[in-house]
């Protein structure tokens, strides 16, 4: 199976120390990620972008997304979130999986 959600779910684990997905999903450090794969960047009402993030004119479709989560502070210079990156092809592929569960709501 190339891509897992459940799989996903786990490699999650690293993001939920800033952000909240599901039916109750608010903002905290960073937005919440309902409707993320497609979604506008710097668009959750409410959340306090950088200015990186807010302009970058980026839409989070599925192949900028990976790119952005290999190396955050290579493809949004000046993001505010501290993520080292995630390199590994597989779990990238698991937690895309895992954020297309979540709807926008
Ligand atoms: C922003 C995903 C880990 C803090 C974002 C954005 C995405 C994202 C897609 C842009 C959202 C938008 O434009 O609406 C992820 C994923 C993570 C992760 C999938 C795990 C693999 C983290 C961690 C932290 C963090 C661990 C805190 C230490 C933030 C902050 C922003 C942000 C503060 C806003 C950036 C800005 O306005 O410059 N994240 N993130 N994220 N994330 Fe993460």
């Amino acid at each position: 199976q190339a891509q897992d959600a459940a799989a996903g779910e786990k490699v999650f684990a690293a993001c939920k120390a800033c952000h909240q997905i599901g039916e109750t999903a608010k903002n905290g450090v960073g937005p919440e990620l309902n409707g993320l794969i497609g979604r506008k960047a710097g668009s959750v009402a409410g959340y306090n972008y950088s200015a990186a993030n807010k302009n970058s004119g980026l839409t989070w479709d599925e192949a900028t997304f990976r790119e952005y989560i290999k190396d955050p502070k290579a493809k949004v210079p000046g993001t505010k979130m501290i993520y080292a990156g995630l390199k590994d092809q597989k779990k990238t592929d698991d937690l895309v999986a895992f954020l297309k569960q979540f709807d926008a709501s």
